[in-house]
């Protein structure tokens, strides 16, 4: 019954995190295809069963490896609004790699040695929505997936990019058991303000976030997403971060921009 309570409330949490983010029974999210972890070994699940429930190995966002001991997600999904409490105070946050299904055991839970929460995160808007894991042990090598740096061809607008997650496929509290994953496009940084003017939808700011979507909508990350990963050219761009709804034609999704934080995951990170 509490636990019931709380995975109850951590959901509502996840939702009220960012004020920005209403999720409707009416939209039809991520549009996206079952693939396996075993073919995208650097996504991984970030969990609590104590603050969100068994069923589904606690999962509440995605991160991904970027180095053979370093985890990135987004500063958000270890914000008090989405734990209910401080992240200190959460003794079974786990990192889940080479899990394919959320409600079975396989792949392996490893416990975060270190957790940097990105400081300049500001919840308000936003900006700066990274936080780095660091792990106890190395993961096999070959895991990890690049970081694209500023400049690189995977940024520019029309490129075709990928979002990963095990969060809502409907906008209305459908989570998914085994990773998906949608195709969208990086959208230009005009296009993205024009979506996100800084009206109660939010505010688009180009230095520290990107966006990206489709014309028609339809295909998105959702609740749940966060803190996974936007993959273009076979590099890391973006991490799920917010929007407005999931897969509504004039809001695409707003990810942290990589390559702007670069120097916090090398800074913070284990390699
Ligand atoms: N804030 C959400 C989460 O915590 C992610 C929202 C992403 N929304 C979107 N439309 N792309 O999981």
């Amino acid at each position: 019954m509490r636990a019931f309570v709380r995975a109850a409330l951590g959901a509502l949490a996840l939702v009220l995190a960012v004020p920005v983010t209403v999720a409707r029974a009416d939209e039809s999210v991520v549009g996206g295809r079952p693939v396996k972890v075993s073919d995208h070994p650097w996504m991984v699940a970030i969990s609590s069963r104590s603050r969100f429930g068994t069923d589904r190995s606690g999962q509440y966002c995605g991160g991904v490896l970027v180095g053979r001991a370093t985890v990135v997600t987004a500063a958000h999904c270890l914000s008090r609004a989405v734990l209910g409490v401080e992240w200190q105070q959460v003794r079974d946050l786990r990192i889940i790699v080479g899990r394919e299904d959320m409600r079975g055991r396989g792949g392996q839970e490893l416990v975060p040695r270190r957790v940097w929460v990105n400081p300049t995160y500001d919840s308000y808007s936003n900006a700066g929505d990274i936080a780095v894991l660091t792990l106890g042990t190395q993961q096999p090598k070959g895991r990890a997936l690049p970081m694209a740096k500023a400049g690189d061809a995977a940024y520019r607008a029309g490129t075709r990019a990928n979002v990963y997650g095990w969060g809502d496929t409907t906008g209305s509290g459908t989570y998914a058991a085994t990773l998906r994953s949608a195709q969208v496009q990086v959208y230009s940084n005009a296009a993205c303000s024009r979506a996100y003017p800084g009206n109660a939808d939010g505010k688009y700011l180009a230095d520290s976030m990107l966006c990206a979507g489709t014309p028609q909508g339809g295909r998105d990350a959702c609740q749940g997403d966060s803190g996974g990963p936007l993959v273009a050219r076979g590099r890391l761009i973006g991490l799920v971060s917010w929007g407005t709804g999931c897969g509504k034609a004039a809001k695409p999704g707003v990810y942290t921009r990589i390559s702007a934080m670069m120097k916090h995951v090398t800074a913070h990170g284990a390699g």
